[in-house]
């Protein structure tokens, strides 16, 4: 489907639970969010009916995040049944990885292929400060399950962070070098408990980049990667892996957005930095028919801005990211 502004939209990003094993600083605060109550979250079944209308819609790409996705009883079961939907492209997820030693065989079985991990540190002094108290061995093993067990691509969102993890940029691109891995820096986004962090700690991706070039030297671009988004790809001389760059404030992709995103309590958002959403949920728990679904999805669309600075914002009432799913 297309939107006002001609954009093809085949995406949906599905976060399945607002709930979270981690407390990272630039999406919680360090008590949490109070998770909503259980009645108000979809159900898998209630999910996968919206699914069915986007598919007909031709959205047929799909990403679960959260919260932490993986920590949703059922996931598993869940995902086997949408693998199985008549016309899915691909499932992806965006875990924080913890859970993946226990998960990622059976996640693969269930016919994902793609995965994204958080981590902005190597250091696990750091990751616990970061992550209000996650265990990096653990992490790190979740990383190399995920390559062992050959989910193609294996990319690792870094948050970059201004006097947090800046000395840590050129050791993160080094892990490109003998790994598979698909390192890609994100700017840190005004959303939820980040608004306080962006003054300090905000850093673009260009200064990331040159940094880096600094410590290792040029960097090549790379010019095509499978379900590539919104990064810009490079590479380090002789490296498996690549080093990407989300401009998520710096240089705005807009203008190629192709997504939509349906919040754990069943909202349609139809951009992460505008408040604006239509509600899904009571329309799926009234039986309405796929047609009745898929009117959602357009007026979702009729919603959704040309631009993130037309977007309809309310920083302080805003969800946080844990709350819109990433
Ligand atoms: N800015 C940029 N990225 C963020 N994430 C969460 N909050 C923010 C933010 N404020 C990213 C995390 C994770 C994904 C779920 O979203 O790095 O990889
Ligand atoms: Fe959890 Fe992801 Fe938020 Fe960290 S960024 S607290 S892992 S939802």
């Amino acid at each position: 489907m297309e939107d006002r502004f001609g954009r093809k939209i085949d995406y949906l990003r599905i976060s399945v639970t607002d709930r979270c094993n981690l407390r990272c600083l630039y999406c919680m605060p360090p008590e949490g969010v109070k998770p909503k109550p259980r009645q108000e979250i979809l159900r898998f079944e209630e999910i996968l009916t919206v699914v069915e209308a986007a598919l007909e819609l031709g959205i047929n790409r799909f990403r679960l995040t959260g919260g932490e996705p993986l920590l949703r009883k059922g996931i598993i079961p869940f995902i086997k049944a949408m693998a199985l939907l008549p016309g899915i492209e691909d499932i992806a997820i965006t875990t924080n990885g913890l859970l993946l030693p226990q998960l990622g065989e059976q996640l693969k079985e269930a016919g994902v292929r793609r995965l994204n991990i958080s981590l902005d540190t190597i250091n696990p002094e750091k990751y616990r400060k970061i992550t209000g108290g996650g265990d990096f061995r653990t992490v790190w093993e979740g990383i190399t399950t995920a390559l062992e067990l050959g989910f193609t691509p294996v990319k690792i969102n870094v948050v970059a962070l201004n006097q947090i993890n800046d000395e840590e940029w050129a050791d993160l691109a080094r892990l490109t070098l003998d790994r598979p891995l698909h390192i890609r820096f994100i700017e840190l986004m005004p959303v939820g408990t980040s608004w306080q962090l962006a003054g300090k700690n905000y850093v673009s991706c260009g200064q990331v980049k040159s940094e880096i070039e600094k410590k290792l030297g040029k960097l090549t671009p790379v010019t095509h990667i499978q379900g590539s988004g919104p990064a810009e790809y490079h590479r380090l001389p002789g490296a498996q892996g690549t080093i990407g760059f989300i401009h998520a404030m710096s240089n705005h992709f807009c203008a190629s957005c192709n997504r939509l995103r349906l919040t754990a309590d069943g909202k349609l958002r139809p951009c992460l930095h505008d408040r604006r959403e239509v509600d899904v949920r009571e329309a799926v728990r009234s039986g309405a028919t796929g047609k009745e679904l898929q009117e959602l999805f357009h007026k979702a669309l009729q919603l959704k801005p040309a631009s993130y600075r037309q977007a309809a914002v309310a920083p302080a009432a805003g969800r946080g990211m844990a709350q819109i799913g990433g």
